[in-house]
C-alpha cells in the first residue's frame, strides 16, 4: 500500500530562507553555461583564514575525533569570553557561553523557547526570514518591527515599546541587518533599554552576527552592555561572517543564567556538540590575528561604494549607503517592477542573482537586496548588465 503520512501541523508553518532556493536556481543555470553573477547569497566571497584552517587541521591530526562537552570545550568558551570584553567591554562568564552549529541555532533555540500559541514575539521587518519562520513554527504571533528607509532602515524605540503587550515574550533585534545593512544607533538603543524597564517579561534576543563588519569608523553598540538588561538579553553570534566560517557551522549564545540550562538541554536534544575540529579553528580565529579580518572589512566598504553608486545610476532604483554588514536593498518602486519579478527576471534575462525585498517580510516588497560580497568586477559588470536589461525594457514600453 502507498504510504499515507500525516504530519504535524506546525510543519505547514515552517517557512524558508529563499537565498538558499535563489543559489540553486543560479547554480543550475550555471551549470547550463550561462555565466551567472551571484549577488545574492549572504557569504563572504573570501576563503577562511589560513591560521584557522590549519588548527582545525591539526586538531584532527592530534586525535580530537570525539563528543566535545556539550556547551563547546572551555578554551573557546573562555576566547568567547575575552573576545566580547576586547570588543565590548563586557564581563562575561565562560559558563554564559554556549556554542552551536551555527548563528542560527541560538535563534531557533530562543525562538521555540519562549514561543507557544497565546505568545507574541516581535521581529524585524524587512528582516532575517528564519526569525518568521521559526516564530510561526513555534505557534506564536509574529508581530513585526518596521524598518524604515528614511530611517537608514533603524526603527523608532518608541515605536517598538508601544507594540509589547502582556502577551510579549521575546523581541528579537538585528542590528548591523540582514537584509538592509541597516544600524540602529546608539541614542535608539538607550532609549529602547530605558523603557524595557517597564516590560520585566520581555527577553531580548540580540543578533550581532555582523557586529564586526561596519563602516565608516562607527563602532559597534551591544545590547550585553546594558547593565539593565544582562538577565535578560540573548546574544546571537557567531564566526560564519566576520572569519568567512559560513561552512564550518560554528556559532554561540551568551545566555542568562536562568535561560542557560534550557538551551544547553536543547543542544543535548539537538547536536549533542558542536564538531569538534572546527572548535579548535574557533580558538585560532578569536585569539590569532586579525589582519585577513581587516582586510576582508576594507574590500567591503570599497565596494560598498561601487555598489551603491552604480545602483543610484540605474533607472527606477534609489539606494541608501548602508552602515554595515555587505547587503545593500535599493528600493527599485520606480522601475514599475515588483520585487519576485524584478528577482526572476533579472536572473532568467540578465543573469544577475539578486533576492527579492520580499524573502525577508512582507515589508520587502519594492526593494530588491544584493550581497556586494563579490568581486569589484563583478559588482560593476553585473551593474552594467542590469542598466542594459533596463533600457531594453524601457525601450519596449516606448515602442
Ligand atoms: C542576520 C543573520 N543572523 C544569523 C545568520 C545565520 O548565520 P549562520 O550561517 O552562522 O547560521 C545569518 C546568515 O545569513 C544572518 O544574516
Amino acid at each position: 500500500m502507498k504510504a499515507n503520512l500525516v504530519l504535524a501541523s506546525r510543519m505547514s508553518r515552517l517557512g524558508t530562507e529563499s537565498a538558499f532556493e535563489v543559489l540553486a536556481r543560479a547554480k543550475a543555470l550555471e551549470a547550463q553555461g550561462r555565466p551567472i553573477i551571484n549577488l545574492g547569497i549572504g557569504q563572504p566571497d573570501f576563503k577562511t583564514p589560513p591560521h584557522i584552517v590549519e588548527a582545525a587541521r591539526k586538531a584532527l591530526a592530534d586525535g580530537h575525533h570525539g563528543y566535545t562537552p556539550a556547551n563547546g570545550i572551555l578554551p573557546l568558551r573562555e576566547a568567547v569570553a575575552a573576545d566580547l570584553r576586547r570588543r565590548h567591554g563586557v564581563e562575561v562568564s565562560a559558563a554564559d557561553v554556549l556554542v552551536v552549529p551555527g548563528g542560527k541555532v541560538t535563534m531557533f533555540f530562543a525562538i521555540t523557547m519562549f514561543g507557544e500559541e497565546g505568545a507574541e514575539i516581535l521581529y524585524p521587518n524587512p528582516g532575517f526570514p528564519i526569525y518568521e519562520s521559526v516564530i510561526r513554527y513555534s505557534g506564536a504571533t509574529p508581530v513585526p518591527i518596521d524598518l524604515h528607509e528614511d530611517k537608514g532602515f533603524s526603527f523608532s524605540a518608541e515605536e517598538v515599546l508601544a507594540k509589547i503587550t502582556p502577551r510579549t515574550r521575546l523581541m528579537i533585534i538585528n542590528s548591523p541587518a540582514n537584509p538592509t545593512g541597516g544600524v540602529v544607533p546608539k541614542s535608539e538603543f538607550d532609549k529602547l533599554a530605558a523603557g524595557l524597564e517597564r516590560h520585566p517579561q520581555v527577553a531580548i534576543m540580540s543578533d550581532e552576527i555582523y557586529g564586526e563588519i561596519l563602516y565608516d569608523g562607527a563602532r559597534h553598540v551591544s545590547l550585553l552592555s546594558y547593565p539593565n538588561l544582562r538577565d535578560r538579553v540573548i546574544l546571537l553570534d557567531g564566526w560564519s561572517k566576520t572569519y568567512a566560517m559560513t561552512g564550518w557551522r560554528m556559532g554561540y549564545g551568551i545566555w542568562p543564567a536562568a535561560l542557560f540550562p534550557h538551551a544547553e538541554r536543547l543542544a543535548i536534544n539537538c547536536h549533542s556538540c558542536v564538531n569538534a575540529a572546527a572548535q579548535y579553528g574557533g580558538i585560532a580565529a578569536l585569539t590569532g590575528r586579525r589582519n585577513e579580518v581587516e582586510h576582508m572589512v576594507e574590500a567591503f566598504a570599497e565596494r560598498r561604494k561601487i555598489i551603491v553608486a552604480g545602483l543610484n545610476k540605474l533607472p527606477g532604483f534609489r539606494c541608501a549607503t548602508p552602515g554595515g554588514a555587505f547587503y545593500v536593498f535599493p528600493n527599485i518602486a520606480g522601475t514599475g517592477f515588483g520585487a519576485k519579478e524584478l528577482e526572476t527576471r533579472l536572473l532568467d534575462e540578465a543573469s544577475v542573482a539578486t533576492v527579492a525585498g520580499t524573502s525577508f517580510g512582507a515589508y520587502g516588497e519594492g526593494y530588491l537586496r544584493f550581497s556586494y560580497a563579490a568581486s569589484r568586477e563583478a559588482i560593476e559588470e553585473a551593474m552594467s548588465r542590469i542598466g542594459t536589461w533596463l533600457d531594453r525594457q524601457g525601450n519596449q514600453r516606448r515602442a
